[in-house]
């Protein structure tokens, strides 16, 4: 967990000041988290109040962990926290220098809340998606500022990954790659431009170990834990990739996998059929208490 760096923030905060961050679900808390702790405003856009309370509960009991970890002063998550506000409207957006999107991995709901986003936002302010797969350049389109729209991918869970998968869309400027990339930096992250892409490289990659661990499970070729313990201790894997999908999402690894099968177009994408079942049944993970685990 690498604290921001000082030079970094100070270059960018000259023009990133507020952050609006819309979905305070597992990405956004963590996203509104780790800008709250670089010294950003932020406001957090949920579509009701229980969830809004759920999201700043959260960012409280994670920064409660960080404290303990780098040994901070009592008082420095109560400051943190001070940065954090919320609301139910995308107004928030007018005063936003940046707003990062992190709702549901859905291309239709992103579209409606970039069309508002565009339309709220100042001309200047740059609109970022935390998408896991879908593209950045179908994205951009939706508004009349393509070249300020851009990937910006954390890793689950925020405060602790390193990396932020930055993805250019087909009209995104040189300027706002540079600003989210210095911006990253001034975060604690790690950038790593890539292109748009189904899956760009994190997912493409991920997605298909994920798969083929979930074939092995319906297959019967081991149990869940013989299939995790394999990845862990073969290949020293923080987590099995059963345990993996239960903490993303069983409904978000169907959703990116179901992009890659649509936009690459190549078989070894199928999502596994048991995926498909365990999604229909409401099993998702970690977040329903049910996946290929109980919680
Ligand atoms: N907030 C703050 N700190 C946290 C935290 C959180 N939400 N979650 C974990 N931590 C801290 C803990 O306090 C702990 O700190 P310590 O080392 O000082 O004790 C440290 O992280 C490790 O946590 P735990 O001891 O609870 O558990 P583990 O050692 O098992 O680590 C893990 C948990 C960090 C999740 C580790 O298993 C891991 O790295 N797993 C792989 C995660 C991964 O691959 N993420 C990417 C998913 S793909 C993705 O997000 C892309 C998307 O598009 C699908």
């Amino acid at each position: 967990m690498a604290a921001p760096t000082s030079e970094a923030a100070v270059t960018v905060s000259a023009h990133i000041k507020k952050v609006a961050v819309v979905g305070g679900g597992t990405m956004g808390n963590g996203i509104a988290q780790v800008f709250a702790t670089g010294g950003f405003d932020v406001h957090i856009v949920e579509s009701r109040q229980e969830f809004l309370e759920r999201a700043v509960s959260t960012i409280g009991k994670s920064l409660e962990r960080v404290a303990k970890k780098l040994n901070w002063a009592p008082e420095r998550s109560s400051e943190i926290l001070k940065h954090v506000q919320g609301g139910l409207s995308l107004d928030a957006a007018r005063t936003a220098d940046l707003v990062v999107e992190a709702v549901t991995e859905d291309f239709a709901t992103k579209k409606l809340i970039f069309e508002q986003l565009d339309a709220a936002a100042p001309a200047g302010a740059i609109l970022a998606s935390n998408t896991s797969s879908i593209s950045i350049t179908e994205i951009a389109a939706c508004t009349k500022r393509a070249d300020r729209v851009i990937g910006m991918h954390f890793m689950n869970p925020v405060p602790v990954m390193q990396l932020v998968e930055v993805i250019r869309g087909l009209a995104t400027s040189d300027g706002t790659t540079a600003r989210v990339l210095d911006l990253s930096k001034a975060i604690g992250k790690t950038p790593v431009e890539v292109r748009d892409y189904p899956g760009f490289v994190a997912n493409r990659v991920l997605m298909p170990m994920i798969n083929e661990a979930i074939y092995c499970l319906m297959e019967g070729v081991g149990s869940a834990d013989a299939i995790d313990t394999v990845m862990k201790l073969g290949m020293n894997h923080p987590m099995g990739p059963l345990a993996l999908a239960d903490l993303i999402g069983l409904d978000t690894c169907l959703a990116i996998l179901e992009v890659m099968h649509d936009g690459l177009g190549d078989p070894k994408y199928r999502p596994c059929p048991l995926l498909r079942t365990y999604v229909a049944a409401g099993w998702l993970g970690r977040k329903s208490k049910r996946g290929f685990y109980a919680y």
